[in-house]
């Protein structure tokens, strides 16, 4: 039993119930600055189970793939992993508990064969602080379904998961719980529901995999909730019907159900096989890495995982046009690159990983991903250069560590300089401490860190004005792409007219990224217009200032800002031209800016527009480059 069949599997069952399967959203979202990616299928639906009507009904499933990277330091067991798919349905104020609950029961048993004996269930078991009842009614419906297939399933209260593991299950086989198990919201328990967000108690079903993968001296007793490996969670269905507030809890217009499911987890249960490492999404990889390193995966599990989840999540991100860079989420996936190198680098493979994996990982996603076939090439190259930038790094790194460590000491001092000189990740210098004895100093940490505040003190020479910190770094290709924006900025208006408005920017070392308020597609004449103004602009060798103004005066004269910024009384302003005579343009920003304009086209460089698409309604996205 593949994955592929129970992703069929499951979404057909939803269809058949009148679901409407809507598509996968990318990892990152580009309307929510709330989170760097994609955490569950439910993320991209928020406004619809806040209330808005969506555009196809109310009953709704996918296949979302996911990404948590709070989970990358536990990468390494039988079944955490950053990237995940999340099979998904949702009710947006139309079936809940009865349907929800008999439906993936029934899927479970029926579609997947998955031996009841095998499932066990947990539910909310309330919150006196806020007045939330124990959800008796999915536990009674859920002892029905049990009832209906020949067992008698008995409700037992465990409280918490410590309780549990002192008390363990009583012979029971559907379990309450507090929030901390059984509530789930964007930010976890009750107390962390994010205000305005919505939120519920939720039923969760485990997979029994037996005894034997309980470790009772390391967590006690056994039951659901235990993290000893012998319970598998495979499905969550939230009953969002609460909205936080200031004080607590409000219900929602609609009761919604938000349900979620991971693929590997299900592919897991239904081979009875705890590994999730072994199930076809991943296996091939451990497969191919082993026999690069003609090493056993059984012997050192962690690396082989390590490797498998974080390419795989780096070739996602890679699929979804994230370019490793030093901020955001370009920051995640070099760091979840770097990581895969360096435990391959500790099995001795030595290939490229962009050259042995991805294509595997294509081939595991092509058919039910399309995007994977047209992007092949392309991924490879992303994912390639990446992986050599971190060679070079990693060697000129590794110098200097030497260097820095002679004493057998590292202090916060050299791990500050590692890093921000030499890009040698603190993680690494670290582990590569530990992995030669040597001593770090007390408070390495603080001492790193505030090391690091005084740097960022130190660069935001001002802080006046709307430094939004779109830019990636301050390297200078960053800094020149940060200019480029400028003059784009005012190209784009001079083309396409004044109420042209900036509504967000990201910078990296590749390229430029900016979104503006505008109806239409821009056409090929109009960015070759803008493409032409922008190389005009760097010949005529403009030379940049800044200013500080009053801010009233500053907006009175015209000079850009980004629509919805805030700013303060006074503001820093960026010249493109001379402030007081003949200039180009003029425009809120904390910088920094390259001096001259000619700068832009040093080794012959020249500005072009590589892609213009919709970022959202009524908002373009353009991304350019200096080539
Ligand atoms: N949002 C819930 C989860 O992520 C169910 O989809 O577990």
């Amino acid at each position: 039993m593949t994955s592929k069949f129970i992703r069929q599997a499951y979404l057909r069952h939803m269809q058949k119930r009148d679901h409407a399967l809507i598509g996968r959203a990318s990892l990152v979202l580009q309307n929510d600055p709330t989170t760097l990616f994609t955490g569950s299928g439910m993320q991209p639906l928020l406004p619809y189970l806040l209330g808005e009507s969506h555009p196809q009904g109310q009953r709704l499933a996918n296949s979302q793939i996911c990404l948590r990277t709070q989970d990358i330091d536990e990468v390494g067991d039988n079944s955490h992993t950053t990237c995940f798919e999340m099979l998904g349905n949702w009710s947006l104020g139309d079936y809940f508990k009865k349907d929800q609950l008999t439906w993936f029961f029934n899927f479970l048993v029926d579609d997947l064969k998955l031996d009841v004996n095998r499932l066990y269930v947990t539910c909310f078991r309330g919150d006196d602080k806020y007045s939330l009842k124990k959800d008796f009614t999915s536990a009674h419906i859920l002892q029905g379904l049990y009832q209906a297939r020949g067992l008698e399933a008995k409700i037992v209260d465990l409280i918490s998961a410590d309780q549990a593991s002192q008390s363990g299950m009583q012979d029971g086989r559907i379990f309450y719980y507090n929030d901390d198990e059984n509530w789930w919201s964007r930010g976890g328990g009750i107390d962390k529901t994010p205000l305005g967000d919505p939120a519920g108690g939720d039923c969760e079903f485990f997979f029994d995999f037996g005894n034997e993968y309980h470790n009772q001296d390391k967590y006690g007793l056994p039951h659901p909730a235990s993290d000893s490996g012998r319970f598998l969670e495979i499905g969550n269905s939230v009953f969002m019907e609460y909205q936080k507030t200031e004080t607590g809890f409000q219900s929602l217009k609609s009761k919604n159900v938000d349900f979620g499911g991971g693929l590997e987890r299900l592919v897991a249960a239904s081979l009875n096989q705890p590994d999730i490492f072994k199930t076809d999404l991943l296996l091939p990889m451990i497969e191919k890495l082993s026999y690069l390193s003609q090493l056993d995966y059984a012997n050192q599990p962690t690396s082989f995982r390590i490797i498998a989840d974080h390419w795989r999540a780096a070739t996602w991100l890679a699929l979804d046009g994230v370019i490793p860079s030093n901020k955001e989420q370009g920051y995640v996936m070099r760091r979840l690159i770097r990581r895969a190198q360096l435990q391959a680098s500790k099995l001795g493979v030595k290939i490229s990983l962009s050259d042995i994996l991805t294509p595997l990982i294509c081939q595991v996603y092509t058919e039910a991903y399309p995007e994977f076939e047209k992007q092949h090439t392309g991924l490879i190259e992303v994912l390639k250069k990446e992986e050599q930038v971190f060679q070079r790094t990693l060697k000129a790194g590794l110098r200097q560590f030497e260097k820095l460590t002679q004493k057998k000491l590292l202090t916060g001092q050299s791990l500050f300089v590692l890093y921000d000189t030499y890009g040698f990740p603190k993680e690494l210098s670290l582990e590569e401490a530990h992995r030669q004895d040597i001593t770090l100093e007390d408070n390495l940490l603080d001492k790193f860190n505030q090391l690091m505040i005084q740097q960022r003190q130190r660069s935001q020479t001002i802080e006046i004005g709307s430094y939004k910190g779109g830019l990636a770094d301050h390297q200078p290709m960053t800094i020149k792409y940060h200019t480029a924006t400028h003059l784009m900025y005012k190209a784009l208006k001079l083309t396409l007219g004044s109420e042209v408005t900036q509504r967000g920017s990201n910078i990296t070392t590749e390229r430029l990224r900016f979104d503006f308020s505008h109806k239409t597609k821009v056409t090929p004449e109009q960015i070759a217009q803008i493409e032409d103004t922008v190389n005009q602009q760097i010949e005529a060798d403009w030379k940049i200032t800044w200013e500080i103004v009053d801010t009233q005066k500053a907006l009175a004269e015209g000079v850009l800002g980004a629509f919805g910024d805030k700013y303060g009384d006074k503001v820093k302003v960026y010249t493109v031209g001379d402030p007081q005579g003949k200039h180009y343009s003029r425009e809120i920003c904390g910088g920094p800016h390259v001096q001259r304009t000619s700068q832009l086209s040093e080794d012959g460089r020249r500005f072009k527009i590589i892609k213009e698409e919709s970022s959202s309604a009524g908002v373009r996205r353009i991304k350019a480059v200096l080539k």
